[in-house]
């Protein structure tokens, strides 16, 4: 066993090896933990913003519509429709539970819309002919701007409301 004062003699072989093993593992340990701390403080340096989709927004062109049709945007969730007062916008979320409601292409006025969830129908201006759901689809705020149909749908508006 060599002493403390005697290093300038050379190691055994296995003291040398498991000196290499322990500085290996111990370096490897002091790069992992400066990694993570790169990492984490990286992320932490970084803003924590949550990007929300706009809630107003333009949906096309007044001749988009034709009168007594409807324009169906699934990913905007939400119905345009024009009647012969003007154009009014609807959500296309069910009041019963939040299903969302499908356009019923080609069937009567009065049972335009149907609920796939529990069977609510309504009719081409929202109101509940039938199901489940308690109160009409509600109404979002349509505008005018530029040539464009512009549509709020945080804000809702009495239902009949038309532009
Ligand atoms: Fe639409 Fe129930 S969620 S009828």
């Amino acid at each position: 066993m060599p002493l403390v004062d005697d290093l300038s003699d050379p190691l055994p072989e296995p003291e040398m090896s498991r000196r290499r093993a322990l500085a290996s593992i111990g370096g490897g340990a002091l790069t992992v933990a400066g990694l993570g701390t790169l990492v984490t403080g990286t992320r932490y340096m970084r803003p924590n913003v949550l990007f929300e989709p706009a809630t107003r927004f333009a949906v096309g062109r007044p001749e988009d519509v034709p009168l007594g049709g409807v324009l169906v945007l699934p990913k905007r969730r939400l119905f345009v429709s024009r009647s012969e007062g003007g154009f009014y916008a609807m959500s296309s979320i069910c009041t019963h539970l939040g299903c969302m409601v499908q356009h019923q292409e080609g069937r009567s006025a009065s049972e335009r819309f149907f609920c796939p969830c529990h069977g609510s129908r309504f009719d081409i201006e929202g109101k509940v002919v039938g199901g489940p759901a308690p109160r009409p689809l509600d109404r979002l705020e349509l505008s005018i701007e530029d040539g464009s149909l512009v549509v709020d749908v945080s804000r809702t508006v009495p239902h009949g409301t038309l532009i």
